[in-house]
This record gives C-alpha cells, sequence and structure tokens, in this order.
C-alpha cells in the first residue's frame, strides 16, 4: 500500500520506525483540512461564556484584545458584542470564513486576519492577547519561544497574555496501539479505516498520535502525526521572562479554581513589563546616547 505522508509517498514500512516528538504537526493552513475539521468539530458548540468572564477581568471597558488561533471566532466575537475592540488571528481560510460570517450577520466589526500566528508583525497595540482551546500544547518549545516574543511586541506595557492548555488524563499518558473506522473523517474526504498509535514521551512531557488513515474508495493510505505538550508552568514562565513578560496567576479552571497535578485545564496569565528606556535615541540619522542628552539637560538648566 503506498502511504502519503510529509516527504510525499512511501510504503508502510514508515510505521516501522518510532516517531519523535513534533516531527510533524496537522495541516491548519490547508483549506480542505480545515474545512473537514471545522464541520467535524463544532467549536460553537463549546459554551465560551466563562472562558469571556475570564479574559475580561483583565480588560478595562473598549480595549483591544487579540484572539491567537481564533478559529471560527466564538470568544472575538463574544467580547466584541461586550464593546472590546477585537482582532483574531487565523491560519485556516475555512474556520475565518465562518467568523466572518457570523460577526457580519451580527452587525459587528472585527478585525478577522487570515495569518500565521507564528508570523505576527504587531507592535504595541493590544492591551491583551489570548491563546487558548489547548493550541499552545500544539506547538513545539521554540515555536512557543517565538509566540512569546510576538506577542510581548504587539501588547502594550502592561499588557496581558492568558494562555490555556489542556492537562493530560491517565489516558493521555499510556502508549497504545489501535483501529477504528471513520464515516465521516476529517483527514480526507471520504469514510476511513484508521490505525492509531499514541506514544507518550515522559521527560519531553509530549504525547505524539500518529494515525495512518486508509481511505476505504480510493485504498490509499494517508499518514498524520500530531503532537501535544504539557507545558510546565516553570517552561512557560521562562519563555514569558526572555520575553520580557511575569506571571501573574495560573488557574486550573476559567472558573478560577487553583491549579492543581487534578486540574483539566492549565491556564497562565502574563503581565508585560514596562519597556526600558533605550539608552540610544535614534533622531533622525543620528544616535545620540541618552546619558548626553541628561547633561546637555542639566548644563542648559544652570547656564
Ligand atoms: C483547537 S482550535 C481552537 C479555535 C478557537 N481558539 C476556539 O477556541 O474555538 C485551534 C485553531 O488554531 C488554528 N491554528 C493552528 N495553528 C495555527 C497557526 N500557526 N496560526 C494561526 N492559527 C493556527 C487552527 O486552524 C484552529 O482553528
Amino acid at each position: 500500500m503506498k502511504v502519503k505522508n510529509k516527504n510525499g509517498s512511501g510504503g508502510l514500512e514508515i510505521l516501522l520506525e518510532k516517531p519523535t516528538p513534533f516531527e510533524m504537526s496537522l495541516p491548519w493552513g490547508d483549506d480542505q483540512f480545515s474545512r473537514r475539521f471545522f464541520e467535524v468539530v463544532n467549536y460553537w458548540g463549546i459554551p465560551t461564556e466563562k472562558e469571556v468572564g475570564f479574559i475580561t477581568q483583565f480588560l478595562r471597558d473598549g480595549a483591544k484584545a487579540l484572539d491567537l488561533a481564533c478559529g471560527g471566532g466564538r470568544h472575538a466575537i463574544a467580547l466584541a458584542e461586550l464593546g472590546y475592540r477585537v482582532t483574531g488571528v487565523e491560519i485556516g481560510s475555512y474556520p475565518l470564513k465562518l467568523a466572518r460570517e457570523r460577526a457580519e450577520a451580527k452587525g459587528l466589526s472585527i478585525d478577522f486576519v487570515n495569518e500565521d500566528i507564528l508570523k505576527l508583525e504587531y507592535n504595541n497595540q493590544f492591551d491583551l492577547a489570548f491563546l487558548i482551546c489547548g493550541q499552545i500544547g500544539h506547538c513545539d518549545p521554540r515555536q512557543v519561544q517565538t509566540i512569546f516574543k510576538k506577542v510581548s511586541r504587539a501588547l502594550v506595557d502592561g499588557g496581558i497574555f492568558i494562555t490555556h492548555g489542556w492537562q493530560f488524563s491517565r489516558e493521555d499518558r499510556a502508549n497504545y496501539v489501535r483501529w477504528y473506522s471513520e464515516k465521516k473523517p476529517f483527514y480526507l474526504e471520504n469514510p476511513s479505516i484508521v490505525h492509531r498509535e499514541q506514544y507518550y514521551f515522559e521527560k519531553e512531557r509530549v504525547k505524539l498520535i500518529r494515525d495512518l488513515a486508509i481511505d476505504t474508495v480510493t485504498r490509499e493510505g494517508h499518514l498524520y502525526s500530531v503532537s501535544e505538550k504539557e507545558y510546565t508552568t516553570a517552561e512557560l514562565t521562562d519563555f514569558a521572562d526572555e520575553a520580557g513578560m511575569e506571571l501573574v496567576k495560573t488557574c486550573g479552571s476559567f472558573d478560577g479554581e487553583p491549579l492543581t497535578d487534578t486540574s483539566d485545564s492549565r491556564i497562565h496569565v502574563f503581565r508585560m513589563a514596562r519597556r526600558k528606556m533605550p539608552n540610544i535615541l535614534p533622531i533622525g540619522n543620528l544616535y545620540i546616547p541618552l546619558a548626553f542628552l541628561k547633561l546637555y539637560a542639566i548644563f542648559d538648566f544652570l547656564v
């Protein structure tokens, strides 16, 4: 059987190799995949009130919020309905189309941007940014480091960044192999038979699922793998520190319960520290050391 994978295609022997954490990710930016994924997983069915209530405790009236990986825009829309100015960034064109249609139907003006959150180029303009519903866990450590840096640039001084990952259960930490079938799969257009392997990498706290989906019509195999990391508070705090943010709160649920080993969610709230004054001040083509300007000001005052 031919197996299509990220390198083109190969044979079934690919399953003989143990995967490595984050070796592949789901094709979120692929139009067909993102459409099938959102048709199967109905994010609009998930209640948002508690999540929105949690976010708004950090927002003053009319503040500007950045919804990272906003999907179909359920949080962005709820926040805009409350009067906040919102930008939603999403890599999948299909969920973004749904988000735009919903916002328009409600007469809301939301800036929905089709972009990769790893390529954000905002500067000093948001009061709060959030990456919730587990997407942080699907980013490898270098990507999370990049996200913290991009968010830190996008936030104003004192701005807030909320991250939300899922805490692993005993089943998440297990290794297993099983077969299952799907009549309406999100991997393929046709019903498929899936050979699923789950690997848990204890040291890295990464769960990896590798699925060989066999299309029941074309008989072709398609290999997908998705990794998820349970980031510790210490790991996230290091990324935050490097990006000029400090940890202000951890919670185990959007009700504000404390984060414990049995919590279902891992919520971290960071605050952007005040940016330091640069030591050099660019004026036109001149770069003037600030110390010199201070001396000049004292001299000017004295004479
Ligand atoms: C688990 S869904 C959550 C969607 C939304 N935040 C919600 O709670 O309804 C994850 C979303 O992240 C998007 N995504 C994944 N990687 C992304 C990236 N690098 N940049 C922007 N969006 C991304 C996916 O397309 C998907 O819509």
